[in-house]
C-alpha cells in the first residue's frame, strides 16, 4: 500500500513553508473558507455542556443519524432508518471500514479511473485486487461497455465518485441508470462517494445511484461527509448509509478501530445539517469563478489542455505535451513546479492518470491569480528549453 499522494504532497509543501519558502498549496482537497460560525458555536457549546465523552453507540449520536436520514431523504431521494447509518472519522474512514468488512483476498474491485487516491490502496491493504478502468477524457465516466469488459466472476465491488476528485466529472441520470441495470444484474456491491455533491457549476444534477434501482440499493453504500460541503475537514465527520447487514459489519469494524468520531464534532455536524445553508452557495459561487480563472489560465498555455471541470474543486489538466528532455513525466513536472514556482500540485499518477496534474483551486482570489502567473511562467520556461 502506498501513502496518500495528496497527503504526502501537502506535507512536503508544509515542510517547505516551515523552512521559510513561499509555497502556494494547491495540493490539499479542502476549502479555504472557514467553518461557518453557527457550526463552530455548536462545537463550543458541546464542550461547555460537557459533551466530551464517548458517544453510545460508537457508530454515532442518534440525533445526528436522524438529521442525516432527513438529509438523505430530502436531498437524495434515499430512505434510510437511522440504524442504517454509521458516522465515522471522515468519509475516508467509512470507505475503509466498508472495504475491510467486505473485501476478501483475491476479490476484484472495479475502479473507474482517474480515481480518488485512497480507493485502490485501501483495497490492496485487504488483499483485494483493484481493477483500474481508464475512462475517456471527454467526460471521465465509465461506459456500460467498459463495465462489461471489466466484469469477471471475481468482481465483488465497484466504487463511483460523482462529482469526481480529481476530474470533476459527473454521471448523468441516464448514464447511472444504464450502469445500475448492469450492476444489479451482476449482483455487485457498490460504494458511491458523493462528497462533492454540492459543488456542481452548471446545469448538471447530482444523482444518487442507490435511488435509481432497488437491486443496487440492496448492496450499495452511499458515502458523504461534512469536510467539503461545510468546510469542516479538520472536524473529521463523515458517514455512510446502506443495507442493514453491511452497515452492522462497518459499525463493528469502526468500534474496533476508532470507537466513535469526535463527540463535539458530531454536535457541530447536527448544526451544519439543520442550520442555515447559505455558506454552501457562497462557496460554490466563489469556486465557480476560480475554476473559470484557472482553467482559462492553463488553456492559454501551448501543449496543456484543461477542459473546465463540471464539479468538485480541482482542475485536472493534461500536461503530457510538455514531456521531453527537461521533464519526463507528471511526477517530475510537479517536483519542478514546486521547486521553480513554489506551487504544490499532485501528479496524476497518484490518481491512476499519468500525464495529468491536479490543482486544487480553493485559494483566495489574489493567491490564485499569483499561482496562475507562477504556473504560466514556469511552464513557458520549459516550453522554451
Ligand atoms: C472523493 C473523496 N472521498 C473522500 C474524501 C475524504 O474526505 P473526509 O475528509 O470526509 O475523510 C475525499 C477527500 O479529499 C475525497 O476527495
Amino acid at each position: 500500500m502506498a501513502p496518500s499522494a495528496t497527503v504526502a504532497t501537502t506535507a512536503l509543501a508544509a515542510d517547505l513553508v516551515r523552512q521559510g519558502r513561499d509555497v502556494i498549496p494547491m495540493s490539499a482537497g479542502e476549502p479555504d473558507f472557514d467553518t461557518p460560525d453557527h457550526i463552530k458555536q455548536a462545537g463550543i457549546r458541546a464542550i461547555q455542556d460537557g459533551q466530551t465523552k464517548y458517544t453510545a453507540p460508537a457508530s454515532g449520536l442518534i440525533e445526528l443519524k436522524e438529521a442525516i436520514a432527513r438529509k438523505l431523504d430530502r436531498e437524495n431521494g434515499l430512505h434510510y432508518d437511522p440504524s442504517q447509518i454509521v458516522i465515522t472519522c471522515g468519509a475516508k474512514q467509512v470507505i475503509f471500514a466498508a472495504i475491510v468488512a467486505l473485501v476478501d483476498p483475491g476479490d476484484e474491485v472495479l475502479l473507474p479511473a482517474p480515481l480518488y487516491v485512497s480507493y485502490a490502496d485501501q483495497v490492496k491493504l485487504m488483499g483485494g485486487v483493484p481493477v483500474i478502468i481508464p475512462t475517456e477524457p471527454d467526460a471521465f465516466c465509465l461506459s456500460p461497455d467498459q463495465f462489461r469488459s471489466a466484469l469477471t466472476p471475481r468482481s465483488k465491488l465497484i466504487i463511483f465518485n460523482s462529482p469526481s476528485n480529481p476530474t470533476g466529472g459527473i454521471y448523468s441520470r441516464a448514464q447511472f441508470q444504464a450502469l445500475a441495470e448492469l450492476i444489479a444484474e451482476a449482483g455487485l456491491f457498490t460504494i458511491t462517494d458523493e462528497i462533492y455533491e454540492h459543488f456542481i457549476y452548471g446545469d448538471e444534477e447530482h444523482v444518487s445511484l442507490a435511488a435509481l434501482h432497488p437491486g443496487v440499493a440492496d448492496r450499495c453504500l452511499t458515502v458523504n461527509g461534512f469536510s467539503k460541503t461545510f468546510a469542516m475537514t479538520g472536524w473529521r465527520v463523515g458517514y455512510g448509509a446502506g443495507p442493514e447487514e453491511w452497515m452492522s459489519h462497518i459499525a463493528k469494524v469502526q468500534s474496533q478501530e476508532t470507537t466513535n468520531t469526535c463527540t463535539l464534532s458530531q454536535h457541530a455536524a447536527i448544526a451544519a445539517l439543520e442550520g442555515p445553508q447559505d455558506s454552501v452557495g457562497t462557496m460554490r459561487a466563489a469556486f465557480k469563478l476560480r475554476r473559470n480563472a484557472i482553467a482559462d489560465g492553463l488553456n492559454e498555455l501551448d501543449r496543456v489542455t484543461c477542459p473546465r471541470p463540471k464539479g468538485a474543486f480541482y482542475v485536472f489538466p493534461n500536461v503530457s505535451g510538455l514531456f521531453g528532455n527537461t521533464i519526463a513525466d507528471d511526477v517530475e513536472f510537479c517536483r519542478y513546479l514546486l521547486e521553480a514556482a513554489g506551487v504544490a500540485a499532485v501528479p496524476g499518477t497518484g490518481f491512476s492518470a499519468p500525464g495529468y496534474v491536479r490543482f486544487s483551486y480553493t485559494l483566495p482570489d489574489d493567491r490564485l491569480s499569483d499561482a496562475i502567473d507562477r504556473i504560466q511562467t514556469a511552464v513557458t520556461a520549459i516550453q522554451g528549453s
